[in-house]
């Protein structure tokens, strides 16, 4: 398997460091070999060339099965056009790859329960759940949009527009995750009110037709975002649309509180998908070994399990062993300092990077 891996700045480059130990960890264990191409981009890319996405980092990405990134970012670029800023990289790659389906799992380690911002009651029911957001339709691109002056004063209007085929792929995309988890899928929409709901929601039903054994329900997206905070753990699968997702998704990883420790993965059509922890650059602690690898890991564990080809097989169990491999880590103590409690031993990423590595 071919992975483009983009460390990129700040902690980017720690993090990226100890996923490819796990890589290497994996061919050890099951033989599956990777063929590992690194390449530049955001505020790297910007001192190097002059762009936050050269040209080749992208012909690397389209000739890979996958692509692994760390993040982008930092003070250093700030003050540059936001035109040729680091974030811009990200941007373009998504575009690039036609990233449309934005998978961001949001699961609770019961060992880090104590990071965790609800009451007890409602942590001990578990929290495992993963929102797969459409990322390249709806309210954020549809036209027209714009502000302008109308009868005397300004009006500012966006469309939230749907076409068939977009829901078709992203709800393929949320019953594709539902068959690899729990068959559990919640489709949220607001189709009481909005009319590309309506639509929405039919074409859902059309989806489900060839995913008999997935259990859909559907949700308001105002009531979801309650629910996701009473009780979590009614839970699986949420698929719904570029505005609700980014906002679900956003409440979804922060009531687990640890930045630190969630994956993210972004797919296309095909392969090569985008995998990459939710967490930026962490400028205030790079390069002091003080991040925590895990959610970089976690992601390899998501690149296993969604870049699976015919070449390659299925690497479900390669993944299941990765996040085995992080739950023992916990469940022996090893803690960062991003989720570090009393009587825990207090490690830096490269020593985190050694107790998942030695459970592995
Ligand atoms: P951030 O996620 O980098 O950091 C927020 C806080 O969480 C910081 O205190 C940081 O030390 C901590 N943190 C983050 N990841 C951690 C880890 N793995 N281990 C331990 N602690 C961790 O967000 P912030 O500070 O808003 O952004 C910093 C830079 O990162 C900015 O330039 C921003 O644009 C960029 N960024 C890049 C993203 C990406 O590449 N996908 C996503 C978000 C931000
Ligand atoms: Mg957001």
């Amino acid at each position: 398997m071919k992975i483009c891996v983009i460390p990129g700045d700040g902690i980017g480059k720690e993090i990226v460091a100890q996923a490819l130990r796990v890589l290497d960890k994996v061919t050890e264990k099951f033989g599956t070999r990777f063929e590992i191409e690194e390449a530049l981009m955001g505020g790297a890319a910007i001192d190097a060339t002059g762009s936050p996405l050269p040209e080749q980092t992208v012909a690397l990405a389209l000739a890979a099965d996958a692509v692994l990134l760390g993040a982008v970012g930092g003070p250093k670029w700030d003050t540059l056009d936001p035109a040729i800023r680091p974030e811009r990289g990200l941007l373009g790659i998504r575009k690039a790859l036609g990233l449309f389906a934005n998978l961001r799992p949001a699961s609770l380690f019961q060992e880090l329960k104590h990071a965790c911002y609800l009451r007890p009651d409602i942590v001990a029911k578990g929290i495992d759940l993963l929102v797969v957001r459409e990322l390249t339709g709806g309210a954020y691109f549809g036209t027209p949009k714009g502000v302008e002056v109308r009868d005397g004063e300004r009006v500012g209007f966006n469309n939230m527009i749907y076409a068939e085929h977009e829901i078709r792929r992203i709800a393929k995309v949320g019953f594709e995750a539902a068959m690899k988890r729990s068959k559990r899928l919640c489709s949220v929409d607001k189709a009481n009110v909005l009319d590309v709901s309506r639509l929405w929601r039919e074409v859902v039903l059309e989806v489900a037709r060839d995913y008999p054994d997935v259990e859909l329900s559907h949700m308001y997206v105002d009531n979801a975002a309650m629910q996701l905070v009473r009780d979590p753990s009614q839970f699986d699968v949420i698929v719904t649309e570029n505005l609700f997702g980014d906002i679900l998704s956003d409440e979804a990883s922060v009531i687990t509180g640890s930045i630190g420790m969630l994956p993210s993965a972004s797919l296309g059509e095909k392969n090569p998908g985008l995998f990459e922890p939710i967490h930026g650059s962490a400028p205030d602690i790079a390069g002091q070994d003080k991040a925590n690898p895990l959610a970089t890991i976690l992601s390899v564990a998501m690149l296993l399990r969604y870049s699976s080809t015919e070449k390659t097989g299925d690497m479900g169990p390669q993944a299941d062993a990765i996040e085995q491999a992080v739950r023992k880590t916990l469940q022996q103590g090893y803690r960062t300092g991003d989720i570090r409690e009393d009587g825990c031993k207090l490690v830096g990423c490269q020593a985190m990077g050694d107790a998942v590595l030695a459970n592995l």
